[in-house]
């Protein structure tokens, strides 16, 4: 009778939100139990003063216990299956399923179905309670964690990626594997993304708002998330319940990183969208960097080209200056040679300068014409007017 009454205040009330629903905790925390185990159920919801009553419903129907208490003294095959309890002013509980097994090692787990958040605790339980240890928890099939005494494991919070089948293999007199437990860990709201109002690279001087978008999942109770807006490691904005960040007029200090983050009331739950970054036209550092480094390339390059053209005309000339040298003195002219050398130095300098004037030109238009490509020929230097050997030796022999 008072389910119906209850069903009639609640309607008025709905439409956008869920009445309050009752709650199933179990004590041990375990939703598997070994036969013969005890287990009790608590029903917490609200309820009329001085009352203290609660139905509860095994796979759908009402059983006749009405304390909020349920226990369950040894625990048979015919108390596996699914609890739920409603107190009087509240909604249906979320479904309890209780299994109660027979085997050697249980793996327990504090539920089956969790939203991202909440903390999920396992044991890894033998028979009889029986000690074991050098314990191993798999998740699909993979080793996660080697404890050597303790069989207990708590995931303080939970997110997406503990979903999945989990089981345990433990040491007594033998090594046992657990069967296999399906927990799955239900997303609250997605990972946001953070969207500007105008196309980027922005207007300097315009106005943009940035918008961190998420969705919450269709599951998922009804939330309230929090916004906070980053640039860099900097807070822009911290915590609001708005989703939007304002810039009325972009300026160079408005530039950056931007990211943010979702969240929960509580904080327990925190997601952070990927990086935007805001430019404003025209300012953007691309282009003269590329062009610092194109032009500071080329001029290397040039330096280069002419330093080692310069290096081989100074050998060659070296080389040129000894044979001269040779000749006037084994064609006997020794008393010439001071002047001579003296002279040819003259010469020599002259040539050199305009050689290198000339070389400098190429190397110039060399390095304009095809980047960096070293041309062989110039490992021998260029020929005919460059020969001061020969111009020298013929105005003195
Ligand atoms: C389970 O079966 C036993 C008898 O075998 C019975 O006494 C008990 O009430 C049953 N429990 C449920 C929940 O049906
Ligand atoms: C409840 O349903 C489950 C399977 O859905 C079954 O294994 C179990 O025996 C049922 N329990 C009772 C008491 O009918
Ligand atoms: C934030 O960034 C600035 C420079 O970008 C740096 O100096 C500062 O140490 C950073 N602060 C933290 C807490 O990382
Ligand atoms: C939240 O954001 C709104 C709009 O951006 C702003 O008016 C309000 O002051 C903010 N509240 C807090 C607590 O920062």
């Amino acid at each position: 009778m008072w389910l119906w009454t209850a069903l009639l205040l609640w309607v008025p009330v709905g439409g956008q939100e869920d009445p309050t629903k009752a709650v199933i905790t179990l004590q041990p925390p375990w939703v598997d139990v070994f036969q013969e185990e005890a287990v009790t159920l608590q029903c917490e919801g609200p309820r009329q003063p001085g009352d203290s009553s609660a139905q509860w419903f095994l796979n759908g129907t009402a059983i006749r216990t009405l304390t909020p208490r349920y226990y369950i003294t040894g625990a048979q095959a015919n108390d596996s299956g699914e609890y739920r309890c409603q107190t009087e002013l509240s909604a249906p509980s979320e479904p309890v399923q209780l299994q109660a097994h027979r085997d050697w090692l249980l793996l327990q787990v504090s539920g089956r179905v969790f939203t991202e958040g909440e903390p999920l605790t396992m044991r890894c339980h033998a028979w009889k309670n029986k000690i074991v240890y050098n314990v191993l928890f798999y998740q699909n099939g993979k080793a996660f964690k080697f404890s050597s005494q303790d069989s207990e494991l708590t995931i303080p919070k939970t997110n997406v990626n503990h979903n999945g089948i989990y089981h345990c293999s433990a040491m007594g007199r033998y090594r046992y594997t657990s069967a296999g437990v399906s927990v799955t860990v239900q997303e609250l709201f997605r990972v946001p993304v953070l969207r500007a109002s105008s196309p980027l690279p922005l207007q300097e001087g315009s106005a943009v708002t940035l918008s961190c978008e998420t969705k919450l999942l269709p599951d998922s109770p009804p939330l309230r998330l929090y916004f906070s807006f980053y640039v860099g490691n900097k807070t822009v904005q911290a915590r609001n319940v708005s989703s939007q960040y304002q810039i009325p007029r972009v300026g160079g200090e408005d530039l950056g990183l931007y990211w943010c983050e979702a969240a929960t009331e509580d904080g327990g739950v925190r997601k952070c969208s990927v990086v935007l970054e805001l430019g404003v036209l025209g300012s953007q550092a691309p282009n003269p960097v590329w062009f610092h480094i194109l032009f500071h390339l080329a001029m290397g390059v040039i330096f280069l080209v002419s330093t080692v053209l310069c290096w081989i005309i100074y050998k060659e000339l070296q080389r040129n200056k000894k044979e001269n040298l040779k000749v006037s003195l084994s064609s006997d002219h020794g008393k010439n040679v001071t002047s001579y050398l003296h002279k040819d130095r003259y010469v020599e300098k002259e040539l050199k300068f305009q050689e290198e004037k000339e070389l400098q030109k190429e190397a110039h238009q060399k390095s304009k014409e095809g980047e960096g490509q070293q041309p062989k020929d110039e490992a021998s230097p260029p020929a005919l007017p460059l020969r001061p050997s020969a111009r020298a030796h013929v105005s003195y022999n």
